[in-house]
């Protein structure tokens, strides 16, 4: 069922967000679909033999579809985007106070619309024009998909928007990763062991430090307690890479149990600050 429901949604996107509307273009991404047997168009009344089909109806059954399914699929997330967009603007501009002011109310204005194709054609409008450095890639990416035929997932959801979103994370957490390497290899000689091990811990300890202490999560965006949850327990955090080769910091209460304490130097989870971020 959900697999015809994304056909159904292919089809919206082209028909709602394109004057010409390129039946070819449109049948060749139906064709793609059904040979990879994501779906069976013949449930929802279009034939894809002899080349033509009725639109008006697949349109009616569209708006239908869109306006009953949608939002159910597809549940708002427009305060959390928006966060995660305002640290992107300002690390994408931060020497021009206006142009960051600019980008954030440029995409402010756009998080609050219903997921879907137009959000996303309003997202790759602003972010084309304000992106720089690792956040550039993450428009042109978000221009191709708000543009693409095959702008649907299996699940309902329109793809680009979730990918967007990633790709913004990952280049928040290279951006951590590139200042923390930065301020902590002064006086490194790779090729001394004793250095690469000072290097090493400074790294990590500003990684955590800067994500734990900071006003706002480094990566995500999100406004937080410097060292605290919203509850006011102590927060430690942890590092991990994921397959993919992403950065994530893992927070957890401070209150965790040591379980294996053995000739420890600290029982509790204790943690050491970077610079001036200190928590
Ligand atoms: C597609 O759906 C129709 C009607 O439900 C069914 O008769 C047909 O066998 C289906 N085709 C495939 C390939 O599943
Ligand atoms: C900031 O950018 C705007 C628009 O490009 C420009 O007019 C202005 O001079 C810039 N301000 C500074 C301080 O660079
Ligand atoms: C790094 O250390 C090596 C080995 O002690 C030394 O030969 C080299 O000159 C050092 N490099 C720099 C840039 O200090
Ligand atoms: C890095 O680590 C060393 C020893 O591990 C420490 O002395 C130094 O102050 C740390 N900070 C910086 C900014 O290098
Ligand atoms: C954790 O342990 C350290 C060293 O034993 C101690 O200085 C610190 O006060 C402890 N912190 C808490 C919250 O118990």
């Amino acid at each position: 069922m959900f697999k015809i429901q994304s056909g159904i949604l292919l089809i919206c996107f082209i028909g709602s967000n394109s004057t010409i509307i390129d039946f070819n273009e449109v049948q060749k991404s139906i064709l793609q679909w059904k040979n990879q047997n994501l779906l069976n168009l013949s449930e929802i009344g279009i034939t894809t033999n002899g080349g033509g089909f009725d639109f008006s109806d697949v349109k009616n059954k569209i708006l239908q579809w869109k306006t009953e399914k949608l939002q159910a699929l597809c549940p708002s997330n427009g305060q959390q985007l928006q966060n995660l967009l305002n640290i992107v603007c300002s690390t994408s501009q931060p020497t021009n106070v206006t142009l960051r002011d600019a980008c954030i109310s440029c995409f402010s204005q756009v998080t609050s619309m219903t997921e879907g194709p137009q959000e996303l054609n309003a997202l790759s409008v602003c972010a084309v024009q304000y992106f720089t450095g690792a956040y550039a890639a993450c428009a042109t990416a978000l221009m191709a998909l708000s543009t693409s035929a095959l702008n649907v997932q299996p699940s309902g959801c329109f793809m680009g928007y979730c990918d967007f979103v990633r790709c913004l994370r990952t280049a928040n957490s290279v951006n951590l990763i590139t200042q923390c390497t930065r301020e902590a290899r002064t006086g490194v000689n790779i090729t001394i062991d004793a250095d690469n091990v000072r290097f090493y811990r400074n790294v990590t300890s500003c990684i955590l430090a800067k994500s734990r202490c900071g006003t706002f999560n480094p990566i995500t965006g999100e406004p937080q307690l410097p060292g605290y949850t919203s509850s006011g327990t102590r927060v430690s955090n942890a590092l991990q890479i994921s397959e993919t080769g992403d950065l994530r910091v893992l927070a957890f209460s401070a209150n965790t149990p040591v379980s294996n304490s053995f000739c420890t130097a600290s029982t509790n989870l204790t943690q050491s600050n970077w610079l001036t971020n200190v928590c």
